[in-house]
């Protein structure tokens, strides 16, 4: 047997209708902000994430799928799509068009990980980027959009916290204190921090082990240390926020996995996943573009991890999208076949769930079927039905049953639904 590879998932029904519901949320309530949806390859140049994210990334250094294709190029599955909306900018001259340009995206995302639960090496990622707009209205925006959204799948218990970055011009003077306060505890940190005290000191703040990250707590925050216009810029953030009803915390240890972000980030977690598992990471990248050799074009914007986000749906989202009424169609005898079929198309056109019986069973072998799939009514049509144009349709749980005339089906068949979700 040919087993997934590891750390992939086959999302089977019923699940997989969560996904499809969902993405159709956040279509639609990203689309009433006025982000319409950018389609972008899963397979890009290594050097765009090498740029983008940072070599010094664990991302970059440790998890992305890198090969050489049959021509000697160095590819990449995407492990993120920020950089690929920056690079698709550039590519299709997208600053012609109206500023500031809003943009979604989803689809699967590829880091070679340690396995865990909510971990795994393809997940799929839902995310939205304005570009063009370097005022805080727009990282308010963003996370209008996150908490709409949110909102719209029935969650009231997610955290979002928020961190001030400052400007690149800020790091220098940050990273002297960071390295004087460290200094006395150098040999303490992790090779891997050892590297990147000299590489990208700023990676030492994200680092998991437990020593270093007990250490990085007894020092100055990054937002201590950023230019009164950052400053100012992420308070604006806050209040914009607070006007609408926000709740936003703020924590002072958040620096985010990427090397692109300045001035405000954020993440969203679930208490129900606790700590080590985030739902969503965003934040502010204005020198993204101009860094891949595009104009300034400043850029804020999210990424929900879809995976995680799924496990923690609530209830009064999860619930009606997996019990949706299903019904059974069972047309008995070859001359009632296609007969069945139209009355699965009506049911359908209705919204019902009424997948019809091909494969010839008999009208107790169709029932005891349509009891497997957990129908709550099954509309039979046999030659006689046919002939007089009706159908019957039977009540599954209360085992009653009425001839009705066909064009009545998908009306009789409401009412008996609606009855039982009602008791
Ligand atoms: P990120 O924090 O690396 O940010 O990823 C965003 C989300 O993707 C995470 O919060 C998490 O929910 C999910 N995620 C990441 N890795 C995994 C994994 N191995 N398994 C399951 N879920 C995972 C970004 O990717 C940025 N591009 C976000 C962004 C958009 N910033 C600005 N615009």
């Amino acid at each position: 047997m040919i087993r997934k590879v590891k750390g992939t998932r086959d999302i089977l029904p019923p699940e997989s209708r969560l996904w499809v519901e969902v993405e159709a949320t956040a279509h639609r309530v990203f689309g009433g902000f006025g982000y319409e949806e950018i389609r972008l390859p899963a397979l890009e140049p290594t050097e765009l994430f090498v740029r983008s994210v940072g070599e010094d990334t664990d991302i970059v250094s440790k998890e992305m799928y890198t090969f050489a294709d049959r021509k000697g190029r160095s590819l990449t599955l995407r492990p993120e799509g920020t950089a690929s909306v920056a690079r698709a900018y550039i590519e299709n001259g997208l600053g012609q068009r109206p500023q500031p340009l809003r943009l979604s995206y989803l689809g699967p995302m590829f880091r070679y990980e340690k396995m865990q639960r909510g971990r795994y090496r393809q997940f799929a990622q839902i995310g939205i980027e304005i570009l063009g707009a370097a005022a805080p209205q727009a990282d308010v925006e963003v996370l209008l959009v996150l908490h709409t959204f949110l909102a719209a799948l029935g969650f009231d218990d997610l955290i979002i916290v928020l961190n001030n970055l400052g400007d690149p011009e800020d790091r220098p003077r940050f990273i002297d204190g960071l390295k004087k306060e460290l200094s006395p505890h150098r040999e303490k940190l992790c090779s891997d921090c050892q590297r990147r005290w000299e590489a990208n000191p700023l990676r030492i703040l994200d680092c998991k082990v437990p020593s270093c990250r007990d250490l990085v707590a007894e020092t100055t925050p990054v937002a201590d240390v950023v230019s009164d216009e950052a400053r100012r810029h992420v308070e604006e953030v806050e209040a914009g926020l607070a006007a609408l009803g926000i709740s936003v915390r703020r924590a002072p240890r958040l620096v985010r996995g990427l090397d692109y972000y300045l001035r405000t980030v954020f993440e969203v977690v679930s208490p129900q996943l606790g700590e080590g598992a985030v739902i969503c990471g965003g934040g502010r990248y204005d020198r993204l573009i101009s860094d891949l050799g595009g104009s300034r074009v400043p850029g804020t914007g999210f990424a929900i991890g879809e995976d995680r986000l799924i496990e923690v749906l609530p209830e009064s989202f999860r619930r009606p999208v997996l019990e949706r009424p299903v019904v059974a169609v069972l047309p008995l005898g070859a001359k009632a076949a296609a007969a069945g079929l139209g009355i699965t198309r009506d049911l359908a056109a209705k919204g019902f769930i009424a997948p019809a019986e091909v494969t010839g069973r008999s009208l107790k072998a169709g029932l005891k079927w349509a009891g497997k799939i957990g129908a709550r009514v099954a509309v039979i049509v046999g030659e006689a039905e046919l002939s007089a144009d009706v159908a019957i349709v039977r009540d599954l749980e209360r085992s009653e049953q009425q001839t009705v005339a066909l064009e009545r089906v998908p009306e009789v068949v409401a009412g008996l639904v609606r009855d039982s979700e009602n008791c």
